[in-house]
């Protein structure tokens, strides 16, 4: 994180020095689209995200200059005061969040900038929120505690960018720990961090990139979710979380083709993710991998909200010997997440290269992961 760069973008906009404030991106061990149904996800924070020098400018606007689009915007504090720009609607609706919760804020300013790719299924969105959440509940001493901080950041999704997301991206930038996954029960939001240090058991975790953007603004996103609250309705539950699927068998005639699909996956979902911790606890590696398998194919088959490139890289994966790999956050494009044998990566990453290369006229980009810490000042 080029943390000079900002620095010397705020002192050249607002000839003034800022106070930084960063936050992470994530990743998603297993346990994807059953955050809103009150289940359980596993993720962690990544070593990529975001940083924005702040300070307060003693009006009562808003002063954003995005380093990395070169775009400036000015707005004020008010509800009809909304941004055009949709990366300036992000710190809005984190403003507006506060205030609707009774913090008061005033005018401040900011340059920011950020290395989670976008598009790519690591919440760049998440980081964005997270930053300045956390920052300005320091910077006016709002005293708002952490879980709140990922809800005010949740809450600007659903009514400030039209995504209907759950609480996993922003719990999950907020509360990172560096070594650590943290399986979150989205239902009662109790939380366990889980030590994960692949390589001490010769493994390495790395994310391709298809480049592929995904958009979760939009109908389809939101799509998946009205699936699984019908679902849950008919079920005569509040969420989809607990649901057998001998429940879900006997009301399919009650409920359409499409909708049977989406639950029968997140049903699955849901047993998978705690196998995953329970592998984890003994070190079985073999049973993540598997289990990782399993939700890409659900993913793909009954959840559809994989890709063309997106099969093919877990399928490349699968023919290279990777113990597991698949589709990571909402989907719709983005990246695969691959659990690999240390000696087996240099080959893979080859032949993934080489393989979607010649398919698609382009590689895939490398993420190497590294767990890491939540939203903090620097
Ligand atoms: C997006 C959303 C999350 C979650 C994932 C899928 O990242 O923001 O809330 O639903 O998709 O697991």
């Amino acid at each position: 994180m080029n943390v000079n760069l900002i620095n010397s973008k705020f002192e050249e906009k607002f000839s003034t020095k800022g106070e930084l404030f960063t936050s992470p991106g994530r990743i998603n061990l297993i346990g994807e689209h059953t955050d809103y149904n009150g289940g359980f996800v596993f993720p962690g924070a990544i070593d990529k995200g975001m940083v924005a020098a702040i300070k307060l400018n003693g009006t009562d606007k808003v002063r954003a200059y995005a380093v990395d689009l070169d775009d400036y915007a000015e707005f004020g504090l008010n509800e009809e005061d909304a941004p055009a720009a949709s990366w300036a609607r992000y710190i809005f609706g984190v403003c507006r969040e506060i205030e609707k919760r009774g913090g008061k804020i005033a005018g401040f300013d900011t340059a920011f900038s950020g290395d989670v790719p976008l598009g790519a299924g690591m919440s760049s969105s998440a980081a964005l929120e997270s930053t300045f959440a956390n920052a300005l509940n320091e910077l006016f001493s709002l005293g708002i505690d952490r879980f709140e901080l990922a809800r005010i950041g949740q809450s600007t999704e659903h009514n400030y960018c039209g995504v209907k997301c759950g609480i996993m991206d922003q719990f999950a930038s907020v509360f990172g720990k560096a070594g650590h996954l943290m399986r979150l029960d989205c239902r009662s939001m109790e939380f366990e961090y889980f030590p994960f240090d692949p390589e001490q058991h010769g493994y390495k975790l790395v994310l391709l990139d298809s480049v592929v953007k995904h958009e979760l603004v939009g109908s389809p996103y939101n799509d998946r979710r009205a699936s699984c609250e019908r679902v849950a309705a008919v079920l005569g539950q509040e969420f989809l979380r607990g649901a057998t699927m001998e429940q879900l068998e006997a009301i399919k005639d009650k409920i359409s083709e499409e909708d049977y699909m989406r639950a029968r996956y997140v049903i699955g979902e849901e047993q998978r993710v705690l196998d995953v911790c329970e592998a984890l606890k003994r070190d079985d590696y073999e049973t993540v991998g598997k289990r990782m398998y399993e939700t890409h194919w659900g993913m793909s088959k009954d959840y559809e909200v994989s890709c063309e490139e997106l099969d093919f890289l877990a399928t490349v994966a699968e023919e290279c010997g990777v113990t597991g790999s698949r589709i990571m956050g909402g989907g719709f494009g983005g990246c695969t997440i691959n659990l690999v044998k240390s000696e087996l990566y240099d080959g893979f990453i080859a032949t993934a290269k080489e393989r979607f290369n010649a398919k698609y006229g382009h590689e895939p980009k490398v993420y190497n992961v590294v767990i890491s810490d939540g939203a903090r000042r620097l």
